[in-house]
């Protein structure tokens, strides 16, 4: 979604703000744009519809010059995505410059109102609307550019992060957020402004997270400020990012979203690191346990998520349920935030988000805290809006994730819910060692698993250029692998653009096996589990209708291989280990059917990494 990069200091602002944009390229875009304020006094605004390789083009020749700059990658919301509505907007006398992420929601009002002032408009977004109100708060009452700032956001409704800069004003800098993200990066005399911590981490690991309905006042040389809006002053809280420049490359893969696979057997390491014993026989989630009474007290535990976290949170609920005999619910979070939901201080409420700034999870946590309910966070990224929103909760440590489309964040939340499960039942006496032991040791033989289904990779690869043109996919799971055939056709629809559903496998008969004839390619996914059988008999129904049948079934499998047209053959695991293993495969799938198709992989068109807008 939009990213934020600013700057100032002794240096040239544009390499750093260009670097910025190339970090933050990840989250998903459709334009980008640059200010630039130099010490003569001009205000330099470049910014066009495209790429930020198309951006530089277009400054090539241009006066880039200036020690202070805001730069802007846009995912449209208001207006289409073009040169006129890309960030940033100035003001209608070319004073006033500001970046934006998130939405103005009264922008309407407050724009019919500024038109009657004799306000004209040159774009169709929302960010106009709140530039030109600060510079008529500025020039009316004439204040200070902090002023004029703090006194417009009090005006507006809706989540903003925005960083304004001035013509006249070389030496200051005011950045504000409220329900979407921004860092300041503190270095030697300069200052970073980022909406996350990747453009901020080549030059300083020092870090301020700038608070909800806050405003950073950075001055050249000076110390930072924040303040509230209602201008008390809040104490400054440096944190050190744990954040090293190698995670935010490819690192010889032709793209993240592979390195990111292929990484899976180390993130798993580092997500069970020191939280499982060596021999299995303990499981050690501090935040679980630290606040054990709430869960085992809970009446019932209900997770919020969206996207693949959501498909990680249907696994998370069978884990809990199975384990530890605590009824749970899985939300969308866009949904419950407005079903008014039953909700009381004896719920426990996950919120489960690689990001932590998802603004429907973010929604869903407020709406939890104000019902008094306890909340516990999965995140990923270290120190984000929903870990700090949430009372504790614990990372799934699987290291930046930048390909728009999750891969070992979801085989990392399906860690840590199945760590949390394990952990609950034991303190609750829900679960024999035996089993216990079995599902902690299935945990610390993952990567070695995993290791087994990624040395498939070319075998896969030529599995998928018979499928590169298939125009639809069916995906089938039962169980615990129901979540995954959802995840395995999410992977698959979000970078290739090809349609895939994914059913309850015994669903079929009931509506959809209608769509099955020998042009439907059938992703069936049945390791050796309790409803194996089943599962087979699922997978005779579609044979029988000529669909075909690509199977991801248990090591030394044969049954199957005579029924599917192709199979993929993944290790053994305890059942609720599964979708783990079985997910390597499928995740590799999506990717080199949308490499063939020429996709691209780690920024598919509409999509952005971090959804900070509902
Ligand atoms: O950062 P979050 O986990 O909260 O993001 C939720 C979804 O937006 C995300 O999982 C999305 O569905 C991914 N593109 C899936 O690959």
């Amino acid at each position: 979604m939009c990213g934020i990069v600013g700057y100032i200091g002794s240096r040239e602002a544009y390499p750093i703000l260009i670097n910025g944009l190339r970090r933050l390229e990840y989250r998903g875009y459709d334009s980008a744009g640059v200010a630039l304020v130099d010490g003569s006094g001009s205000l330099n605004v470049f910014k066009c519809k495209g790429k930020v390789a198309d951006l530089e083009k277009f400054t090539e020749g241009k006066d880039i010059s200036g020690t202070v700059g805001i730069a802007h990658t846009r995912w449209a919301t208001h207006g289409e995505p073009n040169d006129v509505n890309a960030h940033p907007h100035y003001s209608g006398s070319g004073n006033i410059a500001m970046i934006h992420n998130g939405i103005i929601e009264n922008y309407s009002v407050v724009r019919e109102a500024l038109s009657e002032h004799g306000f004209t408009f040159r774009s169709a977004t929302d960010t106009e609307v709140l530039v030109q109100l600060i510079e008529y708060i500025r020039d009316s009452n004439q204040c200070s550019l902090l002023e004029a700032v703090r006194t417009a956001l009090k005006q507006v409704v809706g989540a903003y992060a925005i960083v304004v800069v001035e013509k006249d004003n070389p030496d200051e800098v005011i950045a504000a957020r409220k329900s979407s993200p921004l860092v300041v990066g503190i270095g030697d005399g300069e200052y970073f402004l980022a909406s996350d911590a990747t453009p901020i981490v080549e030059y300083t690991d020092k870090v301020v997270y700038v608070g909800d309905g806050e405003i950073a006042h950075i001055r050249r040389g000076g110390e930072l400020k924040i303040v509230n809006l209602d201008n008390e002053e809040s104490e400054i809280d440096i944190r050190k990012l744990e954040l090293s420049i190698n995670q935010l490359e490819k690192g010889g893969y032709p793209h993240f979203m592979l390195k990111e696979i292929h990484e899976q057997p180390r993130t798993i390491v580092d997500c069970t690191r020191g939280r499982i014993s060596p021999d299995g026989r303990d499981v050690i989630l501090s935040g679980v346990i630290a606040n054990k009474d709430k869960f085992l007290g809970a009446r019932r535990i209900i997770i919020v998520a969206c996207g693949t976290s959501w498909h990680a949170a249907l696994i998370g609920e069978r884990a809990i349920e199975e384990m530890c005999r605590i009824p749970v619910e899985v939300e969308y979070s866009s949904e419950f935030r407005y079903k008014n939901p039953v909700l009381s201080p004896d719920d426990v409420v996950i919120a489960i988000s690689q990001s932590g700034e998802t603004a429907d999870t973010l929604a869903a946590v407020e709406l939890a805290r104000g019902a008094g309910a306890f909340i516990f966070g999965i995140c990923n990224v270290v120190g984000s809006s929903i870990a700090r929103a949430t009372d504790s909760g614990a990372y799934i440590h699987v290291g930046p994730e930048i390909g728009v489309a999750s891969t070992k964040a979801f085989t990392g939340q399906v860690t840590v819910l199945t760590m949390l499960a394990l952990a609950l039942a034991k303190e609750k006496g829900t679960i024999d060692r035996a089993k216990f032991e079995t599902v902690a040791r299935g945990l610390l033989d993952m990567p070695a698993l995993i290791d087994k289904v990624l040395a498939q990779d070319e075998k896969i690869r030529d599995l998928s250029k018979i499928f590169t043109y298939a125009h639809n996919f069916i995906y089938l799971g039962r169980g615990y692998n129901y979540p995954a055939a959802l995840e395995g056709a999410l992977k698959l629809k979000e970078i290739s653009y090809i349609h895939a559903e994914g059913y309850p496998a015994a669903e079929m008969k009931h509506g959809p096996i209608a769509l099955i004839d020998s042009e439907m390619p059938v992703v069936a996914i049945a390791p050796d589990d309790q409803i194996y059988e089943k599962t087979v008999s699922n997978i005779q129904e579609i044979k029988a209708r000529n669909g075909k049948i690509i199977a991801v079934v248990s090591e030394g499998n044969t049954a199957i291989h005579s029924m599917a047209d192709y199979c993929i053959e993944v290790p053994a695991t305890p059942e609720c280990l599964s979708p783990i293993v079985v997910s390597v495969p499928l995740q590799l799938l999506a990717y080199y059917i949308a490499v063939n198709k020429g996709r691209d992989v780690d920024q598919p068109r509409n999509l952005a990494k971090s959804v900070t807008v509902e």
